[in-house]
Parts: C-alpha cells; structure tokens; sequence
C-alpha cells in the first residue's frame, strides 16, 4: 500500500521546522484562504469534513466548534479559548511529538483557523512536560509566527489578533485528561473535573473552550485547501482523513506511518518490513494500552473509529504495539497496570485503590506466586473500576486484564501453576 503523506508530507524535507521552509511549501496557505471565509463558513466546512478528533476519543471536530457560544449581534462577546492537548502520554503513542518536532507550524496555522472560527483570541499549546525539544521547538516555531505577522496584532492585514501561549505540563498522564490539563494550566493541582458540563461552555477560566488534539488542527489547514470533499475522499465515510499510526514493539522497522484511516494491521506491518524476529503475531494494541487488545484473527479489521469499535476495542490513538509469541501477555499487562497504579490521580476510590490491587495480584501471577481464585479476582475488581471511574484513566486501565484473560486465560493459569499452593496442578493450564 502507498502511504499517504499529508500531515508528515513535510518531514524529511530540509529544516521544515523553520517559517521559511514552511512557507516555501504552502505553508499559512490555509491560513490566508480561512481569513477570507465567514468563521461559520470554516466551522460547516470542518464539519462536512466529518473530521474527528484525534486524541482518541473521535468526537466530531466541526460539532465541537459549533458548541462554543457566540455572542448575539450587540451583545458584547465574552472570552473564549482554544486550548491544544499536546500531552501525549498514553503508552505506545507517538505521533505528536514527532508531528511538534517536524512540522509545529501545520498546528499552529490550525490553531489559529480554530481561533477565527470560534472567535477566540487566546490559544494555549499544553505539552507534556518531559517533552522539553517539544517545548523549544513549539515556542521557536511560535515566536516566528509572531515575526512573520501570523500571530500579534493585525494577522494579515485581517485587523484581528491571536496570541499563542506554549505551556509546559509536570509529567502526569492525567494532565492529558481535558479537564485535568485545564485546571493544570489554571496553576491548581490537575485532576478531571465532573463533565458535563464540558470544556465547550465551561472550559480554562470557566469560559467556553475548545480542547483540540495536535493532529486534530494540523488537519485543519489541508482541509481548508483541498476542502470537504477532499478529506472525504481518505478513508471510510465514517472517519475519513488520514492518521499517523505509531508502530512498536516487535516489528521490523518501527515509527509513524502515515496512512488513510482505516488501513488494517496486515498493510501497516507490510509497510514496516513486517514482524521483526521472525516469530508469529501474539496479541497487539489498536490504539495504546488503553484499548482493549486484539490479536492475530483482528490482523484485517480496518483501523477507524467505527470498524475497530464493532471489532470490540477502540481506535484510540492509532497506537499500535506489536508482540509475537515469545512475549508474555501476563508481563506486559502487569507493566501497563503499573503505569495506571502510578498515574492514577487519586481523586476517585475505584481508581486509586482498583488499580493498586490488580498490580499486586498481577505482580504475584507472574513471580509464579498467583492463587487460582486471583483470576475472579483480577476481572471482579476490573469490573468495579470498569464505569465506576470519574474519567477515562480508570475504563482504560482495566481493557488490558479483561481482553488479555478473555484471549489468554491459559497463559495466566499456566504461571498460576507454578505456585504449588495455588490450586492447580503444576503444568496444568485448564481451570479445575
Ligand atoms: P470523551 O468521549 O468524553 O470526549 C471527547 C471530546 O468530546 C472531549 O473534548 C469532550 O469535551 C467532547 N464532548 C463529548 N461530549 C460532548 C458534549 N455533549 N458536549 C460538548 N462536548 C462534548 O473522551 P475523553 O475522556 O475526552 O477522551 C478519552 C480518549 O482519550 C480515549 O478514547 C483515549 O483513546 C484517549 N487518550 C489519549 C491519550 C493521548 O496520549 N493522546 C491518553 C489517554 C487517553
Ligand atoms: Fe483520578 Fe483515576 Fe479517578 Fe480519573 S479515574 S479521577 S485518574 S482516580
């Protein structure tokens, strides 16, 4: 399958990080078209698009603008923000960074369409905090929008201002949650707030907010050149555009790839030199260790929103990780349980104390020290972490030890075997 250079058509060009280049290779054409459009005529286009956010959740781009409240003629117009998630932290993702890295300014002439559109002249750009290159490249980047006239007073003679303010997160993966990284950049300690209401009438400030991905607005300015029908034209009805698929783990040539969304497993791991130690596909993440995992017999659902979702996980953020059949599923849910004990903000019983016993039990499962009633246990307290959460950390955590016992139960009762006391005969991998 050819890949489909559109949000990395630059990368591997010369420098495309500097204004100069960017411009040289339509860059802020987007920008000059979208300031010559009505905002509501930008916000229909994004939605006929049937653009959907890519920070995993696929909510509908041009309807979360719509949601922002504009003031009635003579009402005077009360603030409103954009706000970008660039804390990219969910095990496995790495499209982000690398699009921050290569190409900054396709987000922040996003951004600052998604500004016009909504009639918000503030944007923040939250980036996770050990991402310190991200940091420095997106304010370099920043500072030169502002000496190029894309940012400041008067952008394009449009007599309109947009400022951008770059803000460095502390390291918490909650802070990617929306409502956490908001009241992060408030300066208060991040954890989520209760939704609704949402950050679309009730965001930083308690003012109407837009909370968009980095992949998400650096669609924007494709979209607003090659337009609705264009977009359409990638992929399936239902999730159409393109995404950048980060690969890892056991395959050959590891990274982003590029492709329109909907592309299966089968394709991407052609595109990457296929499996790297010559052993067979054992089990593999659609979308980061939040989703459910798939395994060999998933190797042909196609990769979007809708089809992943039918096929019982969730596309998440295109984060696919990749193990073969030397790998233990039991080490690697035990190491991803470990991340959510550790990351977990505390705020909610389920969550804060959920994850700390299923990381117990499966540490002991795989020292050999398991019990065969720890299996019950492990999906009894999963199911009470499952819907039981304040936010999304919680659901998460529990994909990987519900889907991995569903596919693999075996493997758990075979190390369970091991421990003399545990209820089952040594070598057993049947339940009594
Ligand atoms: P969500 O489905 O609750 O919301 C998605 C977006 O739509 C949010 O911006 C929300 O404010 C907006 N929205 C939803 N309903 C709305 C309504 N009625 N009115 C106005 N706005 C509305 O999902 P959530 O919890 O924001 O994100 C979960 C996703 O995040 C997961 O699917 C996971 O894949 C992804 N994730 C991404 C990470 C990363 O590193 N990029 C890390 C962890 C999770
Ligand atoms: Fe915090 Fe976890 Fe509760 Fe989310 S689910 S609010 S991360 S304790």
């Amino acid at each position: 399958m050819a890949l489909t250079p559109v949000l990395t058509k630059r990368f591997g060009t010369n420098a495309p990080w500097r204004i100069d280049n960017y411009e040289r290779l339509d860059g802020y054409a987007g920008l000059r078209k979208a300031l010559t459009m009505q905002p509501d005529e930008l916000i229909a286009l994004v939605k006929e698009s049937n653009l959907r956010g890519r920070g995993g959740a696929g909510f509908p781009t041009g309807m979360k603008w719509q949601f922002i409240p504009q003031a009635k003629p003579g009402e005077p117009s009360k603030p409103h923000y954009v706000v970008i998630n660039a804390d990219e932290g969910e095990p496995g993702t790495c499209r982000d960074l690398p699009l921050m890295m290569n190409d900054p300014h396709s987000m922040i002439e996003g951004v600052i369409i998604a500004c016009y559109a909504v009639r918000a002249a503030h944007a923040f750009v939250y980036i996770r905090g050990e991402a310190v290159h991200a940091i420095r490249r997106v304010t370099q980047a920043v500072n030169e929008a502002y000496a190029h006239g894309y940012l400041g007073d008067n952008v394009l003679g449009s007599g309109l201002r947009f400022d951008i303010t770059v803000h460095g997160g502390a390291g918490a993966y909650i802070c990617g949650e929306e409502t956490a990284l908001l009241d992060s950049l408030e300066g208060k300690r991040g954890q989520p707030r209760l939704k609704p209401p949402f950050p679309a009438t009730n965001g930083l400030y308690d003012a109407p907010t837009v909370v968009n991905n980095v992949g998400t607005l650096a669609s924007v300015p494709y979209i607003v050149l090659g337009g609705a029908a264009w977009h359409k034209k990638m992929g399936p009805d239902g999730s159409p555009g393109t995404s950048i698929y980060s690969l890892s783990g056991r395959v050959k040539n590891p990274g982003q790839y590029e492709a329109p969304m909907g592309t299966t497993l089968r394709e991407l791991l052609e595109m990457a030199g296929g499996m790297s130690r010559g052993k067979d596909l054992k089990f593999w993440t659609p979308g980061g260790s939040s989703t459910p995992l798939f395994t060999a017999e998933h190797l042909d659902v196609p990769l979007d929103f809708d089809s992943v979702g039918k096929a019982g996980s969730m596309n998440g953020t295109s984060a696919v990780m990749i193990f073969d059949t030397d790998d233990s599923v039991v080490q690697a849910v035990l190491k991803w349980t470990q991340f959510y004990e550790h990351e977990s903000c505390g705020k909610c019983t389920p969550c804060r104390e959920g994850n700390y016993w299923t990381a117990q039990i499966l540490e002991r499962i795989w020292h050999g020290e398991g019990v065969l009633a720890d299996l019950d246990t492990l999906l009894d307290v999963s199911d009470n972490i499952f819907g039981r959460s304040f936010c999304a950390l919680g659901d998460g955590a529990t994909s990987c030890i519900m889907s991995s016992i569903k596919y693999f139960r075996d493997e758990y009762l075979a190390l369970i075997a091991k421990n003399p006391n545990s209820g089952l005969d040594a070598g057993s991998s049947q339940a009594p």
